[in-house]
């Protein structure tokens, strides 16, 4: 027989390792390992098992979705969450998770789709204050504390409703199991028996996922293959918006996006991006740029800031936020060595305005332009959004979508288009009633403008 072999194992993620140390070297958790000693599995056939059944593929016409009649969370799920569907909601903790949940319920309620609440978090009491801040009392719908696997099952199977939320999947626990709630093994076991359940019963699960206050999600992240559904409601907690991401959806387009405004009164859609993330802006800045990214298929007008500082100590600071910041020094040295400009000496700080995050390379373009107007002082008009990639030798490149991106900028009254000389076999400027620019290299765009 093999010798087992004597390891630690983390009671958080689950790591191995061949020493005990203080500290978990996979996850940082703290004083979580302990001893673990790995039985070798004997792999024997079994002789007498049943084969396999094979089944014909269901082919329903209509599969009923529910529709939340929140605009921008229906757009995430492709037009309406899918019946029997499992999803996992994940995100920091604060970033708006229950409250979307307890509009859901609100919204599912008032069509008469049936919805339980199991909630581990708060109590009924912290529920009812919060249900009452979004303006709603929860008559048509049910809510529970209960938050032990089995009853959560037991009571799922007698009240057999459409949809069913848990919040939050680290507070489920099973009594069978010795770990405490919250680790691995529970979330794991957990989450299967809840997906089991909702499958047998055609119950929708809405599961929701912490990410842990170090940046982990391997909790929630352990259940993203095996659900239906992954949802990310992310945003800056400073800033009012959230963004509700689709990063896998087995009954729709993935990487879709719904904006939210976190106001006193619950999450509120936000139909035209473009109105809010701009709104703010200073007339007349030099350093400041509008780009449009695309989220999905969602064009969104941005607004780009850069500063240039004189360094005052030696290395100079480079600080990108919303862009990649190794695309940031790339750029930077493509505007040196192209441009002739000498970036050495400054202290460089770029920023995406309203904290969204749009790492492509249709950014290049105007992330160049906005820092070379705050270096040189120049302003860019502030009817101009400049689109494109650029390449390392400082010419233009085209993006995809570029056709959508034009369009987008045209309807919110941004008439004057700076775009990669390969777009003109897409966009036709007699087409459009904007007056468009095409420009081959970096250089081109400095012209423009000085
Ligand atoms: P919450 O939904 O509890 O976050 P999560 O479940 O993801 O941990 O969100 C709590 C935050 O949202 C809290 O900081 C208060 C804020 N909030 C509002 O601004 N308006 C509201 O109407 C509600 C209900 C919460
Ligand atoms: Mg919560």
């Amino acid at each position: 027989m093999a010798k087992s072999k004597q390891q630690f194992k983390c009671s958080v993620c689950e790591g191995l390792t061949p020493k005990w140390q203080g500290q978990c070297p996979h996850c940082g958790e703290w004083n979580s390992l302990e001893p673990f000693t790995e039985i070798p599995i004997v792999r024997r056939r079994t002789e007498a098992a049943a084969p396999a059944t094979f089944k014909t593929l269901i082919m329903s016409d209509q599969p009923r979705r529910f529709v939340s009649a929140i605009g921008e969370f229906d757009r995430v799920v492709s037009g309406g969450i899918m019946e029997g569907s499992i999803i996992l909601l994940s995100g920091d903790p604060g970033i708006g998770k229950s409250t979307l949940a307890l509009q859901l319920c609100k919204a599912f309620s008032k069509s008469q789709i049936s919805v339980c609440y199991f909630s581990g978090e708060e109590s009924p009491g912290q529920l009812g204050l919060r249900a009452k801040r979004l303006g709603f009392n929860h008559d048509g719908f049910k809510i529970s504390s209960d938050m032990e696997l089995n009853r959560i099952i037991a009571g799922l199977e007698l009240e057999k409703p459409k949809i069913a939320i848990i919040d939050s999947i680290q507070t489920v626990y099973s009594p069978g199991l010795d770990s405490l709630p919250g680790s691995m093994q529970q979330i794991r076991e957990c989450a299967a028996e809840l997906m089991d359940c909702g499958k047998k019963n055609n119950i929708c699960i809405i599961m929701i996922g912490h990410i842990t206050k170090s940046g982990m999600i391997a909790g929630p992240k352990l259940l993203e293959h095996i659900v239906d559904t992954v949802l990310y409601l992310e945003g800056d907690k400073q800033h009012y918006f959230r963004i509700l991401r689709s990063v896998k959806n087995r009954f729709g387009a993935t990487h879709e996006i719904g904006i939210f405004e976190m106001k006193e009164n619950g999450l509120q859609d936000i139909e035209n991006p473009g109105d809010v993330f701009l709104s703010e802006r200073k007339k007349g800045a030099s350093g400041s740029v509008i780009a449009c990214g695309m989220e999905g298929s969602r064009p969104l007008l941005v607004e780009i800031q850069a500063l240039a500082a004189r360094a005052a100590y030696g290395t100079p600071q480079r600080h990108a936020s919303g862009i990649d910041p190794r695309r940031l020094q790339l750029l930077l040295a493509v505007i040196e060595r192209k441009l002739n400009i000498s970036v050495a000496q400054y202290d460089i700080f770029v920023n995406i305005v309203g904290g969204l995050t749009l790492k492509e390379p249709a950014m290049d373009l105007p992330v160049i332009a906005a820092i070379c107007s705050s270096i040189r002082d120049f302003m860019i008009p502030e009817n101009t959004v400049i689109i494109g990639e650029v390449g390392l030798t400082g010419e233009t490149r085209s993006v995809m979508r570029i056709e959508q991106r034009v369009g987008e900028a045209l309807r919110m009254g941004f008439n004057n288009l700076i775009l990669p000389a390969s777009a003109r076999k897409k966009v036709h400027a007699e087409n459009n009633n904007g007056n468009i620019r095409f420009i081959g290299d970096i250089n081109d765009l400095l012209q423009t403008f000085i």
